[in-house]
């Protein structure tokens, strides 16, 4: 399998070979998104409009992708993003994708809907961060956040942007069900459609004073994802979150909603230089890493790529989809005159239209 990993040589390679692999129901419930997919492709459309203006001269010679988040050092200035449910494609799902991020050097996000426990997560990972929903059981989310404390996850992201699943006309065509062995935390009942699941689990009477609730209830770094206006980001601030995911959700949430990237600008202006802001949707290369960090990025938050890499070889194939993009960075790096991770900040851009 690994040496069939070594011929795809780039995320577009490894999405085909895992296109031709998996069944087409669990495929179009990783690729789809919302309604019209008007925002997936926006995603695409906006990452592909950003071009930079390299530098020269600079000495590159020991340019390093080489970075710090939440005072842990990181090989590349990257997670892997939470996604619910890796045994879909892989029988090792996320403990396959949590390996994979450690030997990538990166912290691998837990998602609340992860199909392994968050104990057993923690065994295969390296720094682990856990993704929560804000569930009307507040006894089974308060419990879920300390045996994420527990297990040693180093950060918490509360996603903000699901009061409700998003219309996911492919998985509603598809009747897309869980399988039966496929549960949450090894503890929900399986089997069940997604969105009627998380529409009976999820509270979207979530407001501002939640949040504080939260804030009072972790030790932990706690970091809001799924946020694209810049008055909330300004608010999320002075609410003592401590970091940021500008994120449209994969385009699996609002069909209309702005990609990150579009906005990633306005967010870093309305909240300084220095806060740590992670941006997701559409990071499909290196190039689109060093995009993010000159338009203001601490970091990315990798997606769909590890479930396509997780798909076609385990952990070789998602370490492989890691080992991708962190060349990639390095090599643009350089070759746009940047010896560092915060060099990219300098850069110029331009958004085409
Ligand atoms: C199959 C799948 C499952 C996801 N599950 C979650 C989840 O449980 N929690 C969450 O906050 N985001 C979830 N996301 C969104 C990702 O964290 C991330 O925002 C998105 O995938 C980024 O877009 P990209 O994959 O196109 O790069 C999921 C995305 C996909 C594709």
């Amino acid at each position: 399998m690994t040496s069939g990993v070594k011929s795809l040589l780039s995320i577009g390679d490894v999405e085909r070979r895992c296109h031709g692999l998996l069944p087409r129901d669990v495929w179009d419930f990783i690729a789809g998104g919302s309604g019209t997919e008007s925002a997936l492709a926006a995603n695409a459309a906006a990452m592909s409009r950003v071009q930079l203006l390299p530098r020269v001269l600079r000495d590159v010679s020991r340019c390093t992708t080489r970075s710090e988040l939440f005072g842990t050092t990181v090989a590349m200035p990257a997670a892997v993003a939470p996604m619910a449910y890796q045994r879909l494609v892989h029988p090792d799902g996320e403990l396959a994708a949590a390996g994979a991020a450690k030997d990538a050097g990166i912290p691998f996000i837990a998602a609340a809907l992860s199909s392994y426990s968050v104990e057993h997560i923690a065994k295969a990972a390296g720094p682990l961060w856990f993704q929560l929903y804000w569930l009307r059981d507040r006894d089974l989310m308060f419990d879920l956040v300390r045996r994420a404390e527990d297990a040693g996850c180093e950060a918490l992201m509360l996603t903000v942007d699901v009061p409700w699943m998003g219309r996911r006309l492919r998985d509603l065509r598809n009747q897309f069900a869980l399988p039966g062995n496929i549960t949450a935390h090894e503890h929900a009942s399986g089997g069940s459609a997604v969105a009627a699941h998380t529409s009976a689990a999820f509270d979207p009477s979530l407001s501002w004073s939640d949040l504080e609730i939260l804030r009072s209830r972790t030790r932990l770094p706690l970091i809001v994802k799924g946020v694209l206006h810049p008055d909330d980001a300004a608010r999320l601030v002075e609410s003592g979150v401590d970091g940021l995911v500008v994120s449209n959700h994969g385009g699996r949430q609002l069909d209309v909603a702005v990609p990150g990237i579009q906005v990633l600008p306005m967010v870093r202006r309305a909240v300084g230089e220095g806060y740590p802001i992670f941006l997701d949707g559409g990071v499909r290369s290196g190039t689109d890493v060093l995009k993010a960090l000159a338009l203001g990025a601490t970091g990315v938050l990798i997606g769909r790529p590890v479930l396509w890499g997780l798909a076609v070889a385990g952990e070789a194939g998602a370490h492989h989809v890691l080992r991708l993009v962190a060349d990639e960075l390095a090599d643009a790096l350089g070759l746009a005159g940047c010896r560092s991770v915060s060099e990219a900040r300098e850069l110029a851009v331009f958004q085409n239209t």
